[in-house]
């Protein structure tokens, strides 16, 4: 009799428990299922049209862009509506969504402000909003997201500071805010994102896309970050010098700084604390001083856009030893050369088998040529050694260089011929040696260049009669 009464009892607790349970499941149904419509119901535009099938006749489970999570049935870890041409506002109800780890609404055109309810998603890991058109400033409840590790707002027209609280996500790995208009600094407070590996708020100014940006010192707090891999803080009007401890962030492989106004010398060791260095981004700032001899021992240097600058003394020797890279533009320096050992550097670059870029035009470069310019590698490009003083004559080696489009040496002190094997060059589309002493005639073969589109030769002591000024061929400037 008891035994029988106690199992009518749990029986009676059992069904209890389950229906409990199934009306808190069919609560939680409803609160995810109302979020999700309420999102859709700030949606203006839905080319594809996928939208239309998110309604009451299906599980919401199964609607386009919705995942729910596999131990929480019912519960949408994941609303991925990428690249799907959308527009329209963010619902604020998409923060009753608690389970959501990923929110993917890239490449739309989203407007209007993030909402602050974005601060409920404890669980949100991955948050991608980038190439929309979002207003207002970024809201300071994100704090509250900790579990996040993604956070791309870039190419938006986010304005406003930065929050400070955005230092407060331990496990955030990419923070990503590129060409947005914020007026803000650099919070210090980005310092304590210990597992931050990427930090890239370029702004874009100079390339035509910003008004407004970062202004302030790039704060020494980031040389905490230990685990850094780039840096881009590009196009912004940060002012000062570099945080020494920046260039203590051994795992860095892109350093990013260029357009801003900062200034200061590089220190001497930069090239063997970096060691994995690759892309090193500097132009248009107002560094002075050398360029250190170690940048060499960085082995996987590939991209030295040090351009528009005040750096001065002689271009290191072995900087292209390790042989990786391809994009070399030093132009708008102070950079001296007198002799052929200041042209060692040349050398070591025949060692880029890779390289296609190679500016050092306006800077103060006299002496030689070195014929080891024939060695340089043949996907090279672009030669723009223009506004130094350099003399001798273009050594005739260059007729290697097969995939020249540019070669331009205007306003130098070049003597002698232009080599025969110039018209060799099949490619080259602008050749500039204006403002120099050539002299002698104007080879024949220059004839054999069909892609030649821009030739200068004026200011020179060339021979009156050659075929290019009496007609017939590409234009003569
Ligand atoms: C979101 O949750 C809040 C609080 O529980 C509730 O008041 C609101 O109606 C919900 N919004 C939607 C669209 O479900
Ligand atoms: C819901 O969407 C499905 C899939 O597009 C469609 O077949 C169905 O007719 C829709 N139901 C209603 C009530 O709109
Ligand atoms: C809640 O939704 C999930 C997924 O669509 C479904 O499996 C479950 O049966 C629903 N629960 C209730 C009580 O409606
Ligand atoms: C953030 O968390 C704090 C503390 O848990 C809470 O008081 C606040 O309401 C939360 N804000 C948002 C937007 O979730
Ligand atoms: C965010 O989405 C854009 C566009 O699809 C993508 O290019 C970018 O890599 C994503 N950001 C991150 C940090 O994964
Ligand atoms: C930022 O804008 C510039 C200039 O319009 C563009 O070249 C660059 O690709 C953009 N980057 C991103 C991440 O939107
Ligand atoms: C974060 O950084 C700020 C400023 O650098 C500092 O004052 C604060 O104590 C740090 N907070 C945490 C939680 O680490
Ligand atoms: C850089 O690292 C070295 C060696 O760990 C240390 O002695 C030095 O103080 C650091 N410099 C800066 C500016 O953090
Ligand atoms: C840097 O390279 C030079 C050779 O140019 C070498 O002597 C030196 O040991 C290297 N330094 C480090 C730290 O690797
Ligand atoms: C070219 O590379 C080789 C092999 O890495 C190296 O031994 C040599 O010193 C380099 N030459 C120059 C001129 O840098
Ligand atoms: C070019 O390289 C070849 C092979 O390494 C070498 O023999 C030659 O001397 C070099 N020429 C110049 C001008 O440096
Ligand atoms: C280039 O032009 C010259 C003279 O016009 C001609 O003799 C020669 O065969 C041409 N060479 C090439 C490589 O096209």
């Amino acid at each position: 009799m008891k035994a029988i009464v106690c199992a009518v009892v749990l029986m009676f607790l059992k069904s209890l428990l389950l229906s409990q349970y199934k009306l808190a499941a069919a609560l939680s149904n409803h609160t995810e299922r109302s979020a999700l419509l309420a999102f859709r119901d700030q949606i203006t535009s839905d080319p594809s049209g996928v939208l239309k099938a998110w309604n009451n006749s299906i599980d919401f489970c199964k609607w386009h862009g919705v995942t729910c999570g596999r131990k929480h049935p019912g519960r949408v870890i994941a609303l991925d509506l990428a690249s799907g041409g959308m527009a329209g506002a963010i619902s604020p109800a998409v923060g009753n969504l608690t389970f959501l780890r990923k929110l993917l609404l890239m490449e739309n055109g989203f407007n209007g402000d993030i909402p602050k309810t974005i601060g409920h998603l404890h669980r949100l890991q991955h948050f991608n909003m980038s190439f929309n058109s979002l207003h207002g400033s970024i809201p300071a409840s994100l704090a509250n997201c900790s579990d996040l590790r993604v956070l791309d707002f870039s190419a938006n027209k986010l304005t406003g500071m930065i929050p400070v609280e955005l230092g407060y996500l331990p496990k955030l790995d990419q923070l990503v805010l590129d060409n947005n208009s914020f007026v803000s600094v650099l919070p210090s407070s980005l310092g304590n994102l210990s597992s931050l590996t990427i930090l890239s708020i370029n702004c874009g100014l100079g390339s035509g896309s910003a008004s407004y940006c970062l202004h302030g010192n790039i704060p020494e707090e980031l040389g905490n970050l230990a685990k850094l891999r780039l840096i881009d803080v590009s196009g912004n009007m940060l002012s000062g010098t570099m945080p020494p401890s920046l260039f203590n962030l051994s795992l860095l492989h892109t350093l990013a700084v260029a357009v801003n106004q900062l200034h200061g010398k590089l220190p001497p060791s930069i090239g063997t604390t970096l060691l994995h260095l690759e892309a090193f981004k500097l132009a248009g700032n107002r560094f002075t001083g050398p360029i250190p001899v170690s940048l060499s021992n960085a082995s996987s240097l590939s991209v030295v856009e040090l351009s528009q600058n005040n750096f001065g003394g002689q271009i290191p020797p072995e900087i292209g030893r390790a042989g990786n890279i391809w994009y070399f533009n030093l132009e708008i320096n102070q950079l001296e050369a007198y002799d052929a050992g200041d042209w060692m550097f040349m050398d070591s670059l025949t060692n880029c088998s890779s390289l296609q870029m190679w500016a050092l035009d306006e800077n103060k470069l006299a002496g030689e040529l070195p014929s080891s310019i024939a060695n340089l590698s043949i996907e090279l490009q672009y030669i723009y050694l223009g506004g130094n003083h350099i003399s001798g004559s273009l050594p005739s080696g260059i007729q290697n260089l097969a995939n020249l489009y540019t070669l331009d040496m205007t306003l130098n002190q070049l003597t002698e011929t232009i080599p025969e094997g110039i018209g060799k060059l099949q490619n080259l589309q602008f050749l500039g040696l204006s403002s120099n002493k050539i002299i002698g005639h104007i080879p024949a073969s220059l004839g054999n260049l069909t892609q030649l589109a821009s030739l200068y030769l004026d200011d020179n002591d060339l021979e009156r009669s050659n075929p290019f000024i009496t007609g017939e061929h590409p234009e003569t400037e």
